[in-house]
Parts: C-alpha cells; sequence; structure tokens
C-alpha cells in the first residue's frame, strides 16, 4: 500500500487527480502553469489541493525554470474551503485534520504530520532552481494568500485583494505564510495585518512590498508573460546560483556570505571554463 502510494507521488498527477483536487496545470518547456481552478467555490482549497502541489512539486521535469501559480476566473483564492471546518461533514473523498482531531484530541502527532504534508505543497515554490511567480488578481484570502506569499515574486492585478483571516476565524496561519510575511512587512505590520484580518488592496500591498508589480487588470497576463521572458533570458545555471545566493544572505553574516559568493563564482567559472 505503501509502495502504491509513494508510485503514485513520484508520477506527476493525473488530468483527472488535477480536477480532483482543484488545480490545472500546463507545462510548455521551460514554464509550468499551475491553476487554482474552482472558480463556483472562488478557488477554494481543500488538503487534496496542498497535497497535489506538493506532487507537482516533486514530479516537475527537470527543464522547468519557471512557476506561475493563478486563480481561474476573477479570484486568486478564497482560501481553504469553508467546508474543511466542518467535523461532521468535510469535503467529500476528503480527510479532514478537524474531523481528525474531534475524534482524537490526543493525535497531535498524526495531526502535525498531516500539516506537515499540506505545507510541502507550499515551501516548494522557494527551490532554488525555480522562480515561482504568484499572478493575483481578486481576493486572496488565508491560504491563498499564504500560496502567494510562498512564491518568489507577486505581480498583482489592481483589484487584488490580500487579507489573513486565519485569527479571526480563531486559527493561526500555519501554510508556511508567517516567515515571509514578516520578512516582507516587519514584525509591527504582520501583527496589525494578521490580528486584524483586514484587506490590503493592491496599492497598499506594493507599499508594503507585498508585490513587485501592480498592473491594470487587464494587463495582468502579459504582465506576467513579459516577467517570464526577461526571467528565462538569464542562464539557468547563473540563475539557480544566484538565487541560492539570495536566500541564504538572509541568514548569513557579511563574512560567510563573501565566502558563499566566492564559493558559487568559482563553481560558475569552472562551469563556463568547461563550456556549461
Ligand atoms: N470555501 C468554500 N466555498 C466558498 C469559499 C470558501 N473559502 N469562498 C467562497 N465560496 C463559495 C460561496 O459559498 C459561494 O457558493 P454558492 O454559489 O454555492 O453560494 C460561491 O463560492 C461564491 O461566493 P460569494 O461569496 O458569492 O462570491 P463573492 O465573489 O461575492 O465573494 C469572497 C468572494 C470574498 C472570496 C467570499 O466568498 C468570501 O469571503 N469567502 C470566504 C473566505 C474565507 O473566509 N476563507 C477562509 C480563510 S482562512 C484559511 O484559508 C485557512
Amino acid at each position: 500500500m505503501r509502495e502504491r502510494r509513494a508510485m503514485a507521488e513520484s508520477t506527476i498527477p493525473t488530468a483527472d487527480e488535477l480536477a480532483a483536487a482543484g488545480l490545472g496545470l500546463g507545462i510548455d518547456g521551460a514554464v509550468a502553469r499551475i491553476t487554482l481552478s474552482r472558480p463556483h467555490r472562488r478557488n477554494a482549497m481543500t488538503g487534496r489541493t496542498w497535497t497535489t502541489l506538493a506532487r507537482i512539486g516533486h514530479t516537475l521535469p527537470e527543464g522547468v525554470r519557471i512557476v506561475v501559480v493563478e486563480g481561474e476566473g476573477q479570484t486568486f483564492s478564497s482560501g481553504i474551503d469553508l467546508a474543511m471546518f466542518d467535523p461532521a461533514g468535510g469535503v467529500p473523498g476528503e480527510d479532514s485534520l478537524f474531523a481528525r482531531i474531534a475524534e482524537d484530541p490526543e493525535d497531535t502527532e498524526g495531526l502535525d504530520e498531516g500539516i506537515a504534508e499540506y505545507q510541502e505543497g507550499f515551501l516548494w515554490l522557494r527551490r532554488p532552481d525555480i522562480v515561482s511567480v504568484a499572478a493575483v488578481r481578486g481576493h486572496a484570502i488565508g491560504a491563498g494568500f499564504q500560496l502567494a506569499l510562498a512564491c518568489d515574486i507577486r505581480v498583482l492585478a489592481e483589484d487584488a485583494r490580500l487579507c489573513m483571516k486565519e485569527p479571526a476565524l480563531g486559527l493561526v496561519p500555519d501554510l508556511t505564510g508567517t516567515k515571509p510575511l514578516v520578512e516582507l512587512v516587519g514584525l509591527n505590520r504582520a501583527v496589525e495585518l494578521c490580528l486584524t484580518a483586514r484587506t490590503v488592496g493592491a496599492a497598499e500591498a506594493r507599499e508594503l512590498r507585498l508585490a513587485e508589480l501592480v498592473v491594470a487588470e487587464p494587463e495582468l497576463d502579459r504582465a506576467v508573460d513579459d516577467l517570464v521572458a526577461a526571467l528565462l533570458a538569464t542562464p539557468a545555471a547563473a540563475a539557480r546560483a544566484t538565487k541560492g545566493l539570495l536566500m541564504s544572505a538572509r541568514y548569513n553574516d557579511l563574512e560567510t556570505q563573501a565566502r558563499a559568493e566566492r564559493a558559487a563564482q568559482i563553481a560558475r567559472m569552472a562551469d563556463m571554463a568547461r563550456g556549461r
């Protein structure tokens, strides 16, 4: 059983599996496009959405360099499917962590594992071999906001509206969003945004560094395409090594980072000398 699951998880999700997870996936050469695709629920997400996102990350073809995450229709995502909160009903065919804790409040290990599996769906978007871009039009609420935060770059339409709703619902943001939020806006502003659960419009998002780019709504797709083309114009190996360096810069002191720069440059120069 475990082997069968491991085998299934090592293959790219099928169209039926993607549809059941409320996702679309298109891969065209170096660019993968993931679409949150339950527009009748404003692209609400379920546990299966996140485990399938993780599987997409694990099985992404090697040549993929850019991952664009977008929503179908006029909303990026309304966050978790609110039916997931219902321990009695839940989402048909889905494991509900709320049902599990209602049944066995002592099973914290099982819940920890379950949430960690969901978080896998977000964490891979930071891998150094890819650049992830969130294209956000309309609402990005709760888990939807966290998914946008999981990406390296956020391009917002002018109608984008971001909201960290979890605390207002009695929960905490647990889908890897707290760290990038604090890094981007600072601790004080993050406290204010989360504990009021207020909605941030696109103009304020740009001011708070929650958006790298804000464009008129009809221009969003073209702006993302232009960004993707510009990112692809940089040689893949240099892009990967540079992203790795930029990521480590947040944790290293200056001397350690300078050493890391030297090592990365020497590796690049050696590869270039070998014609790679
Ligand atoms: N889960 C399940 N269904 C949803 C969700 C959701 N998160 N959001 C919207 N829907 C459904 C609605 O129930 C409605 O269904 P119906 O047509 O069967 O009545 C349909 O999607 C359309 O919703 P509307 O509210 O009519 O759409 P509108 O465009 O006016 O508003 C908005 C969109 C702002 C996203 C609103 O639906 C909303 O606030 N949704 C709830 C957001 C939320 O609290 N999410 C949880 C955050 S916490 C977390 O993610 C961990």
